[in-house]
């Protein structure tokens, strides 16, 4: 990860800041160079091995060259346990060298009291999209998703960073990502006209006869904004969301470069079909977990509580 600051420069590093702090006191016009050491050294605090084992929502940094994925997760706007439960899981995961913003995603509120309470969850959460679209799920809110982002998150700010995110995934929320494990497969492929995740029918493995499952699929940011300005998506709404997304790639020539996530991701192994395997260790996502039973098995298979602190406070076996 040569974009973070590891621990072991700490030392130099703030020796440095030290040398170059002592030379500010008479040199006040090189003010510029004290706010780079010193965030320096905060970088340094962030990755100390001291505060390795807590955990804390995922590593923001403002690095230019990291990762950055939109994780769009739609669910409808009652499912609000759902919300906590994945907020869990994805505020708990590490990823460094990269920024990942988990949002959810669903269409126009319809109930009077949903109003209160998706403001609130709002002003503490800030991780929610109201599309403007009736709630469906084949019917083309997928479209209404991806042909959204442009607008939705363009700046009027000229530094703003751009493209906003290099990849935008549409996942669904019985879906599990492990996200450092997303990140590492995705470090080597292109960040554009990529189409990534797990080929439809289950047997297929060759990324360019089908599309990609609808459990989560990744495209690059230019992939979205050709969404947004074609015609050949808005002519093609119905049907099975991730098999119309794939049919406008087809349609569009678009997506040249493709990858085939299977076996990383794969269905939870019960019941057993063609599309599922046991977990292992070289997992990007889980799907199909429909129960809290399975949710639980699958966080317990990949340890994500081994990192809780000891502490006099609470006491779980
Ligand atoms: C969604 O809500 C907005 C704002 O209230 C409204 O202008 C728009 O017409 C609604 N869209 C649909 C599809 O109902
Ligand atoms: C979980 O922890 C156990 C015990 O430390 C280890 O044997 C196993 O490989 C870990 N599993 C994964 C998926 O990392």
């Amino acid at each position: 990860m040569k974009n973070t600051v590891k621990p072991k420069n700490c030392k130099k590093i703030i020796i440095i800041s030290f040398i170059s702090i002592s030379f500010l006191i008479t040199l006040a016009s090189i003010n510029e160079i004290q706010f780079g050491n010193l965030s320096n050294i905060r970088n340094c605090a962030i990755y100390s091995p001291s505060v390795e084992n807590s955990i804390h929502p995922v590593i923001k940094s403002s690095e230019e060259d990291e990762i950055r994925i939109l994780v769009g997760i739609l669910t409808l706007a009652d499912n609000h346990e759902r919300r906590h439960f994945l907020r869990l899981v994805y505020g708990t995961q590490q990823v460094v060298g990269a920024k990942i913003d988990v949002k959810f995603v669903f269409c126009n509120l319809t109930k009077e009291d949903q109003k209160t309470l998706l403001a609130l969850e709002i002003m503490l959460h800030n991780d929610i999209i109201i599309l403007n679209c009736k709630e469906n799920m084949d019917k083309g809110k997928t479209y209404t998703y991806f042909s959204s982002l442009p607008d939705m998150l363009k700046s009027d700010d000229l530094d703003a960073i751009n493209p906003p995110y290099h990849y935008v995934i549409k996942g669904d929320d019985d879906t599990y990502f492990r996200l450092p494990k997303l990140v590492e497969t995705l470090r080597p492929l292109p960040r554009e006209d990529l189409y990534y995740g797990y080929v439809v029918p289950c047997p297929s493995m060759d990324p360019f006869v089908h599309y990609m499952s609808g459990m989560g699929y990744l495209v690059s940011w230019d992939i979205v904004e050709w969404i947004k300005d074609s015609e050949i998506p808005k002519r093609h709404l119905i049907g099975p969301e991730d098999k119309v997304f794939g049919d406008w790639v087809r349609e569009g020539r678009r997506a040249k470069n493709r990858y085939n996530a299977k076996w990383s991701m794969y269905d939870f192994p019960e019941p057993e079909t063609r599309c599922t395997h046991e977990l292992w260790p070289d997992t990007v996502a889980v799907h199909r977990l429909k129960t809290q039973e399975k949710w639980v098995r699958t966080l317990d298979y990949f340890n994500v509580t081994h990192n809780l602190k000891p502490s006099k406070m609470y006491h779980i076996p």
